[in-house]
């Protein structure tokens, strides 16, 4: 068994530089078409918009298993490559960006699916969507950082400026803090709900349920701050991988195609739940655009 995956993964994970490329073309062309198909529905089955349904996996579970792969495929490619391409180590910028991207699933794969107080049921097919993301985008740029990117100084140094490089890990920096912010936000909403509703018969479920309007940071501005300083956070990983770099430029684009149309039918939930008077004056998730 285990020796037929192995098999299977041959030549994949990592992938051949003809794979490889072939890889990042179509995940650059068919997954933002993919993701646009959510501008021509309202259905999204999970969080705020998630119904009853045979196909839901629990919240925490789903949100664990989806997003572990990412960052185990860019530490497997980063291991496995190197040998493969005859390389004896990877240059230290390379390890550095490949921990600032365990760092921050470190925190979405494990940390937030139990430090969330609830997590509404996810639909099987979200899970899967972003399952084949996680894979994709942690093949594509565990690959890059591996093997098929910069792989000596000389090379980093003809790739991207010292200057630009730091910019882009401290942009990083305080995009992730931005995004922990705001979903901490998000989480105190439950934890007070918890707390109000513990006395009450069947208050812990009515907690699990329970939004608000949230108000901290940027969500005065914004519904969906975390998704901006998310976007963020990637831009700047980008900006220290170079902006020659396609994977992490293909997983910026692919992040703002795939959360873009969630955030604007996000905005309009809000809306039809508080009302016109209440959600006035803050756009989704581009402050003063959209
Ligand atoms: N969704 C994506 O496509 C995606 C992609 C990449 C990264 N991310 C990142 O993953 C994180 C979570 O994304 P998400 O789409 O799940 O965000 P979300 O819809 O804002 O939900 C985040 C969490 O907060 C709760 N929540 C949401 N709005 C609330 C409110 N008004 N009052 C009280 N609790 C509220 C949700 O509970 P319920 O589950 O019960 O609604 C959920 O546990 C974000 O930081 C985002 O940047 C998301």
């Amino acid at each position: 068994m285990m020796s037929s995956i192995t098999g299977t993964l041959v030549g994949w994970v990592p992938p051949t530089r003809a794979r490889y490329d072939t890889i990042l073309k179509l995940w650059q062309t068919i997954m933002p078409s993919f993701a646009s198909i959510q501008w021509l529905t309202k259905w999204n089955g999970m969080g705020k918009t998630s119904q009853p349904s045979m196909f839901n996996l629990p919240g925490r579970w789903a949100w664990f298993f989806m997003e572990i792969p990412g960052f185990l495929a860019v530490l497997y490619c980063m291991r496995t490559l190197p040998a493969q391409l005859g390389l004896v180590a990877l240059p230290w910028q390379n390890k550095l960006l490949g921990g600032l991207y365990v760092l921050h699933y470190l925190y979405r794969a494990v940390a937030f699916p139990f430090l969330q107080p609830s997590i509404n049921d996810m639909h099987i097919l979200n899970a899967s969507s972003a399952l084949l993301f996680q894979i994709t985008n942690g093949v594509c740029l565990g690959s890059w950082l591996g093997g098929y990117g910069p792989v000596t100084q000389a090379q980093w140094a003809g790739h991207v400026s010292a200057t630009q490089f730091v910019g882009g890990v401290v942009i990083f920096g305080l995009g992730l803090a931005g995004n922990y912010f705001h979903d901490e936000h998000l989480r105190d909403i439950r934890r007070r709900a918890r707390a109000k509703q513990a006395k009450t018969a069947d208050g812990e479920k009515k907690a699990k349920r329970t939004y608000e309007i949230p108000q901290a940071g940027l969500f005065q501005y914004l519904f969906y701050p975390h998704y901006l300083c998310e976007w963020v956070e990637w831009f700047g990983f980008w900006m220290a991988c170079g902006w020659g770099c396609a994977p992490a430029r293909a997983f910026l684009v692919n992040e703002i195609f795939s959360m873009l149309p969630r955030a604007v039918n996000g905005k309009a939930w809000y809306r039809d739940s508080f009302g016109e008077e209440k959600t006035k004056g803050k756009k989704a998730v581009l402050p003063g655009i959209l």
